[in-house]
């Protein structure tokens, strides 16, 4: 039998979307394995998860960089050494420069725990909670080279209580993170999504938000 394609996972921290691509990979529910993780923190808690699973881990300490270019360059060689089809940033906390993007054209994706686009960069939970919206959210999306901007392959909302803290409500996010981010990689290796502008399409399929899909009074 064959090797599944592989995909490179890029990480800072907790690695709990990680896991989700984990598990879905052992579970049989997206057709790839995870064929390396790299994080940008020694000690991202992320590269644990990894170990245990038997996925190689590197770890690319960016200050030891003059700039952000040569530090991406490094990402791009590890990666294509890996062989890596597909590259998944989960909770990866720096700007990658065109250098990267370049490397890996529409290959690329990128989850945010918020309804791109608003509230891009860092702090998507508490900037949602501070702004007073009343849905948030998240959004896995093709990596282009601006912060958070590129075309959206899922999202999904999540509402907001009056009684919320950014840890509460970024706990309720993190919940659909886990649940849309294996979804939009299975759609990547389905071979169907199409890139149309701003608009990904999954051909043959109507583009109707997931929210709608799962919701069963809608
Ligand atoms: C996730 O909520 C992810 O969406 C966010 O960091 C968290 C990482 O959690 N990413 C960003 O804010 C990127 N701008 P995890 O390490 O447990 O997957």
């Amino acid at each position: 039998m064959s090797e599944q394609p592989a995909i490179a996972v890029l990480i800072s921290g907790s690695g709990s979307n990680l896991q989700a691509i984990l598990n879905a990979s052992e579970r049989g529910e997206i057709p790839c394995r995870v064929g390396i993780v790299i994080s940008n923190k020694a000690d991202a808690y992320g590269l644990v998860r990894a170990e245990k699973h038997g996925v190689p881990t590197e770890v690319v300490d960016h200050r030891g960089f003059p700039n952000r270019e040569e530090f991406d360059a490094k990402l791009v060689e590890i990666i294509r050494g890996n062989g890596a089809e597909l590259v998944c940033l989960a909770g990866f906390m720096r700007v990658l420069t065109p250098v990267f993007v370049r490397a890996f054209p529409n290959r690329i994706l990128n989850i945010h725990p918020a309804l791109l686009p608003s509230f891009p960069g860092t702090h998507g939970p508490g900037q949602a909670l501070s702004y007073g919206v009343r849905f948030s959210g998240c959004t896995v999306h093709f990596l282009d080279e601006g912060v958070d901007t590129g075309p959206i392959i899922v999202q999904a909302v999540v509402p907001v209580y009056d009684e919320d803290t950014v840890e509460t409500l970024a706990a309720r996010i993190l919940v659909q993170e886990h649940r849309i981010y294996p979804m939009a990689i299975r759609l990547f290796f389905s071979g169907k999504l199409k890139i149309e502008g701003r608009r990904v399409r999954v051909s043959g399929e109507p583009r109707i938000p997931e929210f709608f899909h799962r919701n069963p009074d809608a």
